[in-house]
């Protein structure tokens, strides 16, 4: 599990995100990033977050530390912000809190990573089928002077469509992965050798410990998933298609 800690102040909004977060201090002296389970995108992107965030770590990608918040209801009680009001009463129980990496800068590619890391960053994003790493929105830091990478919300979006249909993991082995936008695009200069690095790592047992890492009342279960159990296997099972077929999404075709 992440480990768990309690906020005691919440201290400014970040809005350059279309969520919301918040910069927030907690009970272990630490000041995070914390993404509301109150807002609009829902449950399933702090899932993502942690899935793919925490896959990316346990691959040696540079990933701030990930935890679980509490925000207990007298936070909001001195908020003067009526919006960041509401969010807050909208989010008691467990957040995302994400460790603020303080005077970061967003990427511009001014400080480019190596290509090696971009062509594994790329690589993940092409995996979890992550459209948010754009140079609109490249969801990427430079911190000092190393890049690191944040926003993983938008990844693995097959889970929207499970109230309605059922989980589906060769239709997601199947989809292609367009790098076009992709703000490393031009600097990644090996997907083949970053595939043929990271592919055998990623294991049935590192998959699993990665899932085991989101808290059980974020999974919302379905009619085919009765219980957060099923849930996990269901994310798991996904992952393991695609990654058994890397000709579909592998930006220059997989082996
Ligand atoms: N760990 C962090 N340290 C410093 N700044 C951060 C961190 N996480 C996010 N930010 C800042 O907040 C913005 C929004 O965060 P992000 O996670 O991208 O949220 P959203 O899902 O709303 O896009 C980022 O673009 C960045 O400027
Ligand atoms: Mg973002």
């Amino acid at each position: 599990m992440l480990d768990h800690v309690t906020a005691v102040r919440y201290v400014t909004p970040l809005r350059e995100g279309g969520s919301m977060p918040g910069v927030v201090e907690a009970d272990d002296l630490g000041t995070y990033v914390v993404k509301f389970r109150g807002a609009g995108q829902g449950l399933k992107v702090l899932v993502t977050e942690v899935i793919v965030g925490e896959l990316a770590r346990r691959l040696g990608l540079p990933v701030p530390r990930m935890v679980t918040i509490d925000l207990p209801p007298a936070i909001a009680r001195y908020e003067a912000d009526e919006e960041v009001q509401d969010l807050l009463n909208a989010s008691p129980g467990t957040n995302l809190g994400v460790d603020l990496l303080p005077g970061s800068l967003g990427y511009d590619g001014s400080r480019p990573p190596d290509p090696a890391l971009a062509s594994r960053i790329l690589w993940l994003d092409a995996f979890t089928a992550n459209v948010d790493r754009t140079w609109s929105n490249p969801n990427l830091l430079t911190w000092h002077r190393e890049t690191w990478l944040i926003d993983h919300g938008a990844a693995l979006y097959f889970h929207h469509s499970w109230p309605s249909k059922a989980p589906n993991p060769e239709r997601f082995a199947q989809q292609a992965y367009r790098a076009d936008d992709h703000v490393l695009g031009g600097v990644a200069d090996d997907l083949p050798a970053a595939h043929a690095e990271l592919s055998a790592r990623v294991t049935p047992d590192l998959v699993g410990e990665v899932l085991d890492q989101v808290p059980e009342d974020w999974l919302e279960t379905t009619t085919e998933l009765t219980d957060a159990q099923a849930v996990r296997t269901a994310y798991c099972e996904h992952l393991r298609a695609r990654l058994d077929n890397p000709g579909a999404w592998l930006p220059g075709g997989g082996s």
